[in-house]
Formats: structure tokens, C-alpha cells, sequence
């Protein structure tokens, strides 16, 4: 056997040898490093003859290579095992109890959003969601929007770059979609309600790119426009935790409900506070309607046969007048002393019984 194969066979039985990423760093100094056997055999090369040159040039060269790609590969391995040992001993129990010195605070946003779901629950609706990033179909044209009409530019929509075919996807401008995923995947009757985050290129003090709504859906036999108000004034009476809390409909225009309404919560704002069931100002919390005969086409419903209503409501709105706060933008601003200011309880679930906000 060549000198050059034994030293191999030394040199891979170390690099298997070696159980640690700090006893392998060794082996390869050893080896590999400017003083190491093999460098230094290649040192020897200058002094050869021009034939044995030609023929321990590559011989160690290869062996040079071999050696550093074994040490790469057990390496590897190494960094694998370690980061398992650490997976399986660096566990986080999260059923511990909250220790009592925790931080956190829920943020408005959050908290309104539980406790709409906790009011349409008890009213019987179920909760689904749909995605952030949409096709136009389920954005727009399922919805009755027609192209090139001026509606859907009323959406300040965020458009992403046309893929080959010239389609864009978009950011949802609204939760209706999900209306269409749904009606499109299930028979009436239908009641849902639909949380999630909606985008509009549009800034100030009531508007910010991106929000939340809340989208509600039902489709029966026979649904109609007193079912829709009677749902939307028992919603505004049980989430503003106020009797006197005053509703307005105010007609308005959609593409995908006809007729179509606007409702607005009655406000005053005192100083720099804002409070429900007094004042004569208004603010627009939810646009609503009965699904338009088109849409329930689109999704393969027999508008002769089902008949339903919807609403879209701005969380963040409601959120605002709830809980008194002036500026919609700081919601995202990520200000940890506004959150411990506004924000809620971790462990206070909202709940009809229990009182949704404390
Ligand atoms: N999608 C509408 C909006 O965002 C709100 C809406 C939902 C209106 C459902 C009617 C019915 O402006």
C-alpha cells in the first residue's frame, strides 16, 4: 500500500472517529491546516523530480480533496445530531400557567375581533376564513363586479406583478371573497361570519393600507332585508355593551348586494374621547345587503330558490368607538406603552356570560 492510501485510511478512521464539531476542527488543522500532514506533503512537491511530480501531484491533490469533503460531510452530520439533541431537550411546555409577572397585553384589535365572534356565535354562526392574497375571480368578478367598471377601482386595490399569462393576483380589498369560496363549496343554509385582514391603498386619520372586517353571510330560503337590520341592531346593542346605542341605514351602492346599505353607530367625541349612545356625529361601521341574484349565480345557487344577506363590518372602527381610541393609525404603530394602555387581559376570554370586556 501507497504512503499516500495509509495516510488516507489514518486520516478518514479520524474524521470517523471524531464524536465532537471541536474534535473534528482538530482532525482537520491536522490535517489540512498549514502545518498539517498533507499540506506538508504537498510542500515536498517542489523538491521532486519533474516524473515523480507528475505523479504525486494529483495523487495528493485527490487525497487533499477527499479529506476536506469527508470533513465537510461529518460535519454535517454533526450540526444535524446536535441540532436534534437540542430539539428534543429544548422543549416549551405551553399548558404551563401563565407565570404572574407576564407582560402581555391583547390588542384591540384582537379583543374585538373574539368578542364579534363570541356575539355571532351565540346568534348561531360559524367561523371560517379565506386567503390574504386573491385571484381577481373571487375578489371582484364572482362578486358582480363588472370589468373595467369604476367599482372596482373604488378599492385603491394592491395588485401584484402580472404573472405570464397577464393575470394579477391581488391583496383581498375585502372579506367578501370568502363569501364565494363558501357559497361555492356549501349548500344552504348558510351563517357564517368571516374575520380576517383586508388591504386598501389608503392612509389617514380613519384609514390605514391595511385593516380588519368582519364579513357575515347567511343564505336561506327565505332571508330578507328585516332579518339583516334586526341581526345588525341586536350585533351593535350586545357589542357596545350600551342600550342606547343608536343605529343608522343609510342606502348605498354595491356591486354584490341589492339592495345595499351603509350602518352607522351614533357618537360624540369629548375632547379627545369618543362616546357611544350620545352626540349627533356619525360613524360608518358596516356596509350591508341582500346578495345580489348574480352572485348567487356565479356560485351556482338558484336565486329563485335562496335568498340571503351580508355585511361587511370594519373592526378597527368599531374597536375605535368601543374603546374611545382617537387615531386608527396607532393601532399598528407597534408603541408598547399605547398597548399596555389600550390593550387587554391574556386571560379574559371574551364571552356573552362572562361580559365581554372588563
Ligand atoms: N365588502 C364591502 C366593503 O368592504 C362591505 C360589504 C360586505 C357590503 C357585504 C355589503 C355586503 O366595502
Amino acid at each position: 500500500m501507497s504512503d499516500i492510501e495509509t495516510l488516507e485510511q489514518e486520516l478518514t478512521a479520524k474524521i470517523a472517529g471524531a464524536e465532537t464539531e471541536a474534535a473534528l476542527e482538530d482532525v482537520r488543522v491536522a490535517a489540512l491546516g498549514k502545518k498539517g500532514v498533507v499540506s506538508e506533503q504537498m510542500k515536498t512537491l517542489g523538491k521532486m523530480s519533474p516524473e515523480k511530480r507528475k505523479e504525486m501531484g494529483p495523487a495528493l491533490n485527490g487525497l487533499k480533496t477527499r479529506i476536506a469533503e469527508a470533513i465537510e460531510a461529518k460535519k454535517t452530520k454533526l450540526e444535524d445530531a446536535a441540532l436534534d439533541a437540542r430539539l428534543a431537550t429544548e422543549k416549551v411546555d405551553i399548558t404551563l400557567p401563565v407565570a404572574p409577572d407576564v407582560k402581555g397585553k391583547i390588542h384591540p384589535v384582537s379583543q374585538a375581533t373574539e368578542e364579534i365572534i363570541a356575539i355571532f356565535s351565540a346568534m348561531g354562526f360559524d367561523v371560517v376564513e379565506g386567503p390574504d392574497i386573491e385571484d381577481d375571480f373571487h375578489n371582484f368578478t364572482a362578486l358582480n363586479f363588472p370589468e373595467d367598471h369604476p367599482a372596482r377601482e373604488m378599492h385603491d386595490t394592491f395588485f401584484f406583478e402580472p404573472k405570464e399569462d397577464g393575470s394579477r393576483m391581488l391583496l383581498r380589498t375585502h372579506t367578501s371573497p370568502v363569501q364565494i369560496r363558501t357559497m361555492m363549496n356549501e349548500k344552504p343554509p348558510i351563517r357564517i361570519v368571516i374575520p380576517g385582514r383586508t388591504f386598501r391603498c389608503d392612509s389617514d386619520q380613519t384609514h390605514t393600507p391595511m385593516f380588519h372586517q368582519v364579513e357575515g353571510l347567511v343564505i336561506d330560503h327565505e332571508t330578507h332585508m328585516g332579518h339583516l337590520k334586526g341581526t345588525l341592531e341586536a350585533f351593535a346593542k350586545a357589542f357596545f355593551e350600551v342600550d342606547t346605542v343608536k343605529t343608522r341605514f343609510r342606502p348605498h351602492f354595491f356591486p354584490f348586494t341589492e339592495p345595499s346599505a351603509e350602518m352607522d353607530i351614533g357618537y360624540e367625541r369629548v375632547g379627545n374621547e369618543i362616546r357611544i349612545g350620545q352626540g349627533d356625529k356619525w360613524m360608518e361601521i358596516l356596509g350591508c345587503g341582500m346578495v345580489h341574484p348574480n352572485v348567487l349565480k356565479n356560485c351556482g345557487l338558484d336565486p329563485d330558490e335562496y335568498q340571503g344577506f351580508a355585511f361587511g363590518l370594519g373592526i378597527d372602527r368599531v374597536a375605535m368607538l368601543k374603546y374611545g381610541i382617537p387615531d386608527l393609525r396607532d393601532f399598528f404603530a407597534a408603541d408598547a406603552r399605547w398597548l399596555e394602555h389600550y390593550g387587554f387581559d391574556a386571560l379574559d376570554q371574551p364571552s356573552l356570560w362572562a361580559g365581554l370586556s372588563r
